[in-house]
Order: structure tokens, then C-alpha cells, then sequence
């Protein structure tokens, strides 16, 4: 049995969503309970007066904290083992993790904010401060009746099919697969053929491809946290665009804005194959067109992917075997246009601020759903050339710090793209 107490100045709001459905018949089944507190009831003035203008001025009036504070204390008299939660907009935002917490409690209580919100020094009187969400609302009752929606059907017994709860969205880290209900066919559309077999493991396998291929293309952000089974992370690295990395030796500024041709390095070529093969690129160009430092490159490329550095290390051979040489950034492009029958989308980073860019989210959107091939451009030197710059379908935003230092390495540049772009 999991007790509500809501305090509230507009206790009428509830009715209707508490005499509905599930919530009504939670209460009716004695598995939950809602009691209404309104602070007006522990006015000691005349007038009963809730609310008073704002200390510094402003819009709005700031609910007070006598009343608030005294209807808290007289409900932890009478249930002091119970969790004082204000509904506002600037606490932790609640999602199906916070309420399976709070499903595990017997006494909630549930402040409900009105006007500008709630005097600052309620806060010394309660326990946490949710948010259901990044936006405003009029008051904390919508938010306290989403809150215990979402928590009631949590508690054991609520749900007519206990099962019902786990496969939902989010309970798992995962959105739900996508259901269907009868005719098989609705103008045109025919429910999936695997949900039509009967054959239960196939069903079950169907619907979990759908969670991860479904939460990875709406919601990202969610996919990152999820236990996934091998084959499960492969479908969402085949799901996403193929990413190239090119690290242009020329042509790049020099520190006097000279266009120049800079040495190949070691380090850049092992760092941004192993990050490369991290985050599961499908080829790495090291663009240098002076033959000596090509040589160079091949000899370091070769030695690691399949000389005695491959027998020596595996991981470093398997990150090598990336890597390619080429001239120019032409001839990268044509590489991939033989490959894919279509000119990549071609990505720029650069560490000067201004100009229009992309953000990583935009660009993560991009390359999930898609057999379009990117490639990403990364600078040598003090950066690529604005001929290189206009050329690109996309200018990537710069990395930066709080600091107004930016001398990121190449390599260091990279790893940190990837892991935005392509990361969990
Ligand atoms: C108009 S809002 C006050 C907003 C406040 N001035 C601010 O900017 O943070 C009035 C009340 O609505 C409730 N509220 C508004 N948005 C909410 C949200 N996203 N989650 C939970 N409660 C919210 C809170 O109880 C809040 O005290």
C-alpha cells in the first residue's frame, strides 16, 4: 500500500484524474491511497493569505513559506517515516528509473508549487525536488499527477498483468517495440509477418530487435546505457552511416597562413587508427602527397598491419589495416564514390570559432539510418585551407574547453570527435 499525500491549493484539480481507470481502481483495491492538504488550512490571518510579492520585485507572487512549511509538520507528525518531494521545475528530472525508486516507498508526499513557486526556504523542509520535465508549467499538480500515474503502476498489483510493466518503454533502458492489433492489414499496411508466426522465441527476438533498432534511432541518448548482446551492438554499428576519417598533410596553413605540406607522425597515425577502430570507422586516409613522406607512411602503416608488428600485436594490427595512403583529397573521393556509387557527405573540423556550423548531435541524427558514406576531414598544421572549408557539406562545431587555450592535438581532436559522433 503506497499513501499520497499532495499538498495543494487547488485540491479540486485532482478529481477527475483520480476517478479514472487504473488510479481509480488502485484505490479502490486499497493498493494506493491519495489524502489532499491545502496550505490555505494552516493560514493564521484573517484573510487566509498563501502567496506575497517578491523580495528584489519581478513578475509574480511567491507562494510563503508559513503555511507550506506548517502543513509539512503537521503531516510528518502524523507520518514521520514519509518522502517530502517539491514538484518544480528545477529538480532532477524524473524518469522511470526515479519512479520505480518511489514505488518502493509506503508515504509520498507531494508539494505542488503555484505562481513564481515555492519561498527558497521550503527547501530546508523536504527530502528531493523533481522535475517531470525541461519546460513550465502552471503548478506542481499536473506534475504530481504524472508522478503518480507513472509510480502507481509500479506498485505490485496495480497492472492487472504484472508482466505489462517490464516490457514498457524505458523499463528496460530501452523505448518499447512498436504494437500492432487486429485487422492484419490496414490500408495496405500489413502487421509484421514474425508477430503472425505463433513461434514465440521469434516473436521475442523480433520484438527486442525493434527496442534497440527504435530507442537508437529516436532517442541516443538512452541507447548508450543499455546491456547489449554482441549482435545487438553490430546491428546498431550497421544501422549507422559509414564513417571515414582523412588526416590532410596538404594542403594546410602554417602559423603566417601560408599554405604548406606538414611531415607525417608516427603518433597521429597509430592514435587515430586505434581511436578509428574503437569507435568502428570503415577507413582511415593519410593524405600526403610528398612520395619520401608517403613512404614513410606506408612503411609505418605496413610494418603494424603486416609486418612483424602484426605477429607482435593484433590489436594494433586489426587498428593499422585502416589505414590508407593517398595523394590528394580527390583521390580519397573517388576512392569512396567507386565504393559506395555516391560522393561521401563530406564533414570539417576546425578549431576557429564562427561561421555556421554543425553540432554533434545534429551530425549523430545524421548518420544513424543511413547507407550515405561520410567522410570526415581533420587538419594537419595550424588547419585546413577555407578552399577545403568550402568544399564541405558541413562545418563540425569546434571543440572547446572553458579556457580561451585551443591547441588540441590532431589526434586528441579525433578521439573526441569519434566518441561524440559515434560513442555510447
Ligand atoms: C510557473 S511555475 C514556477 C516556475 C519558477 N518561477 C521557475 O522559473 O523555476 C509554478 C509551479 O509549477 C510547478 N512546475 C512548473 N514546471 C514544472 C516542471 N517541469 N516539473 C515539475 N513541476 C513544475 C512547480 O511546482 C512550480 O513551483
Amino acid at each position: 500500500m503506497l499513501n499520497f499525500t499532495i499538498v495543494t491549493l487547488f485540491p479540486a484539480m485532482f478529481e477527475s484524474p483520480l476517478n479514472h481507470s487504473i488510479l481509480k481502481k488502485a484505490q479502490e483495491k486499497g493498493l494506493i491511497s491519495v489524502v489532499l492538504v491545502n496550505p490555505r488550512d494552516y493560514t493564521t490571518d484573517r484573510h487566509r493569505i498563501t502567496d506575497d510579492y517578491p523580495y528584489g520585485g519581478g513578475q509574480g507572487m511567491v507562494m510563503k513559506p508559513e503555511p507550506v512549511v506548517a502543513a509539512i509538520e503537521d503531516i510528518k507528525i502524523r507520518m514521520p517515516r514519509a518522502k517530502f518531494i517539491l514538484l518544480s521545475p528545477q529538480g532532477r528530472v524524473f524518469n522511470q528509473a526515479s519512479a520505480a525508486e518511489l514505488a518502493k516507498e509506503e508515504e509520498l508526499v507531494l508539494i505542488c508549487g503555484r505562481y513564481e513557486g515555492v519561498d527558497e526556504r521550503v527547501k530546508d523542509f523536504i527530502d528531493d525536488e523533481i522535475s517531470i520535465g525541461d519546460y513550465t508549467i502552471s503548478g506542481g499538480e499536473p506534475a504530481a499527477i504524472v508522478v503518480i500515474d507513472a509510480v502507481s503502476r509500479l506498485v505490485p498489483g496495480v497492472l492487472g498483468n504484472a508482466k505489462s510493466a517490464d516490457d514498457e518503454s524505458f523499463s528496460n533502458g530501452l523505448l518499447e517495440y512498436p504494437q500492432y492489433t487486429r485487422p492484419e492489414e490496414f490500408r495496405g499496411a500489413k502487421v509484421p509477418e514474425a508477430l503472425l508466426s505463433g513461434d514465440h522465441e521469434r516473436i521475442r527476438q523480433w520484438r527486442r530487435q525493434m527496442s534497440v533498432q527504435q530507442t537508437q534511432k529516436r532517442r541516443p541518448d538512452l541507447i548508450g546505457r543499455v546491456d547489449l548482446s554482441p549482435e545487438e551492438k553490430e546491428l546498431i554499428c550497421n544501422q549507422r552511416a559509414p564513417v571515414y576519417v582523412a588526416l590532410l598533410h596538404y594542403p594546410v596553413y602554417d602559423k603566417n597562413r601560408q599554405i604548406v605540406t606538414t611531415a607525417v607522425t608516427n603518433m597521429d597515425i597509430h592514435d587515430i587508427a586505434r581511436s578509428g577502430r574503437t569507435y568502428g570507422i570503415k577507413g582511415f586516409f593519410v593524405v600526403i602527397p610528398v612520395k619520401a613522406l608517403q613512404r614513410l607512411a606506408l612503411k609505418i602503416i605496413d610494418h603494424w598491419a603486416r609486418g612483424y608488428g602484426s605477429q607482435y600485436n593484433a590489436t594494433r594490427k586489426e587498428a593499422l589495416a585502416l589505414a590508407r595512403v593517398k595523394d590528394t583529397l580527390d583521390d580519397v573521393l573517388i576512392d569512396l564514390e567507386q565504393e559506395y556509387g555516391v560522393r561521401p557527405r563530406i564533414v570539417v573540423t576546425s578549431a576557429r570559432p564562427g561561421g555556421r556550423r554543425t553540432s554533434f548531435a545534429q551530425l549523430q541524427d545524421m548518420l544513424i539510418n543511413t547507407t550515405h558514406p561520410f567522410l570526415i576531414i581533420l587538419g594537419t598544421g595550424w588547419g585546413l585551407t577555407e578552399t577545403i572549408i568550402s568544399q564541405s557539406d558541413y562545418v563540425l562545431e569546434a571543440l572547446e574547453g572553458w579556457t580561451d587555450y585551443n591547441h588540441l592535438s590532431v589526434r586528441s581532436a579525433a578521439a573526441i570527435i569519434l566518441d561524440r559522433l559515434l560513442g555510447r
